[in-house]
């Protein structure tokens, strides 16, 4: 199955696909990442030898015109057309899709959240979940839909959280629950044992 990788910062997640899918037996590779910015993250792509490409929405008059682009800009790698469209992971892409972008890609569109969806929605997930007082949080991988972290869950992880601990100590704890968690959900829509028109459709394929 052909990947394609939305990044926006580090790209631990990214560097994480980037190991599993080299590995001799993965069915999947990555064949182009992409950014909305210029993510150090993407030097990981480029060590790897994967095609790169970085589309800012301040280019653009509209955040639709910007998610076209985006969009042709994937398309043009073979994911999102034909009979294999492959996979969308937004791994760390801190925007909101547009919707026409959600609705050409989805259900094979899907993104890691530093939360347990529904709790935590939005771009402040880990601090969020401190403010609160939660005593635990974690990850979850989900298909995108037209919401902000609202589509149908994949997998989730559970993270405790510890007294006293900072926002970035918890996201580091949490990213390592997060990159396996992906790795895996990954394997199992190649695989094909994660059906994701089942997920979207509200029928079982989520086991
Ligand atoms: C991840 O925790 C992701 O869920 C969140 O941003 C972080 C990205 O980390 N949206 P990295 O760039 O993959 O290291």
């Amino acid at each position: 199955m052909n990947l394609a990788v939305l990044i926006s910062g580090g790209g631990s997640n990214l560097q994480a696909l980037i190991a599993a899918t080299a590995e001799p037996g993965f069915p999947a590779r990555i064949v182009c990442v992409g950014a909305d910015t210029d993510a150090p993250g993407l030097a990981h792509a480029e060590r790897a030898g994967i095609p790169t490409f970085v589309i800012r929405p301040g280019d653009f008059r509209s955040r639709d015109e910007w998610g076209q682009m985006l969009a042709a800009a994937i398309q043009e790698h073979g994911v999102g057309t034909g009979p294999n469209p492959g996979l969308v992971v937004s791994a760390g892409l801190m925007r909101i899709l547009p919707e026409g972008f959600v609705g050409a890609f989805s259900p094979e569109l899907i993104n890691t959240h530093p939360a347990l969806l529904p709790s935590f929605p939005g771009a402040h997930a880990v601090r969020d979940a401190l403010a609160a007082g939660a005593s635990e949080t974690g990850v979850t991988v989900h298909i995108i839909d037209e919401g902000v972290d609202t589509g149908p869950v994949l997998r989730q992880a559970v993270v405790e959280i510890r007294e006293g601990e900072s926002e970035d100590q918890l996201h580091e704890r949490i990213k390592e629950v997060e990159r396996p968690l992906l790795v895996a959900t990954v394997r199992e829509i190649a695989e094909g044992s994660l059906d994701l028109a089942a997920v979207a459709a509200g029928r079982t394929g989520a086991d």
